[in-house]
Order: C-alpha cells, then sequence, then structure tokens
C-alpha cells in the first residue's frame, strides 16, 4: 500500500545477492505456490490489513498452501505492519503458522517492522536472511 515491504523485500534481495545467492523475487499476487519446490529456500514478506488479516492480494498464495506439502522446505517470514493497530503483524504469524504445518522448516525468527524500517530493522532483516543462507550451507 505504501511501498514499505516492497523496500525491505528489494533490500533484503540485494543483501542476499551480495552474499551470492540467486534470488528470484515476486509479488504474492503474481505467484504460483506450487513452484515453491522449485527452490531451496522461501521468504514471504507480508503486510497485515484489516483487523489482522492476511492482505488480499496474498490470500490466494496463501490459501494454496493448505494444500502443499513443503517437504521439509527452508522458509523465513518478515513484514512491515503498524502497531497502532491491534493485531499488530498478525499476517507475519499467519504466515509462519501455515508455512509450519505445510511442512516447511522455518530457520529463523519471524520479523515484525512497525511501519517504516529503521537502522535497528534492517539489521533484523540482514539477521533473517544470513539464517537463512546459514541453513542453506550445511
Ligand atoms: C485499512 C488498513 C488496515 C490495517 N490493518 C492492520 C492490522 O490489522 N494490523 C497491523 O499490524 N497493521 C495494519 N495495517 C497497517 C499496514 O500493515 C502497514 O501500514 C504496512 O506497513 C503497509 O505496508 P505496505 O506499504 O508494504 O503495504 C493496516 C493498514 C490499513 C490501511
Amino acid at each position: 500500500m505504501t511501498g514499505r515491504n516492497k523496500k525491505i523485500a528489494e533490500y533484503l534481495a540485494n543483501y542476499l545477492e551480495s552474499k551470492k545467492a540467486e534470488v528470484t523475487l515476486q509479488e504474492m499476487v503474481d505467484a504460483d505456490a506450487f513452484e515453491i519446490l522449485n527452490y531451496d529456500a522461501l521468504i514471504v514478506d507480508t503486510y497485515t490489513y484489516h483487523d489482522g488479516e492476511v492482505p488480499d492480494e496474498a490470500q490466494d498464495f496463501y490459501d494454496d498452501l493448505k494444500d502443499i506439502d513443503l517437504e521439509k522446505t527452508k522458509f523465513a517470514v518478515l513484514g512491515s505492519s503498524s502497531k497502532e493497530h491491534l493485531h499488530f503483524g498478525r499476517a507475519v504469524d499467519y504466515f509462519t503458522m501455515m508455512l509450519n504445518s505445510s511442512n516447511g522448516e522455518q530457520v529463523a525468527d519471524s520479523v515484525k517492522i512497525n511501519q517504516d524500517p529503521d537502522e535497528d530493522d534492517f539489521k533484523r532483516v540482514r539477521t533473517l536472511g544470513d539464517y537463512v543462507l546459514k541453513s542453506l550451507n550445511k
């Protein structure tokens, strides 16, 4: 809506590429959840909408995850949302739970960012990326 998550996702993608990872960046509204198994890892970045809901643009992707066995695909979840709302970052929680119940392997604690990311938030984003890379280099 304001471009915060786009900015965060692009920052993380650039960071991972600087560490020699090959990254595919896709908006969830265009992404096919059934293609996740073609990748070594998945990182979901989501905002939260009305009363703690998964955004409309992400709903189809989210629903499809119910029907997928992720076969221990490594994953992490992050997102900017707002503490001005009662259910702060609840969509991050929903994705984290869904990816775990679809047999993904969570390799980093989920990161919730309040509105615009500050320097400390960018550090948390890089740390999340480091955990994903570390899990792949085992
Ligand atoms: C109508 C509306 C409802 C929202 N509901 C929530 C909410 O329930 N929980 C939350 O944490 N943030 C909520 N937000 C805040 C957004 O998630 C936040 O502004 C986010 O940073 C937007 O990210 P984006 O710029 O990438 O779209 C809401 C925002 C709007 C406009």
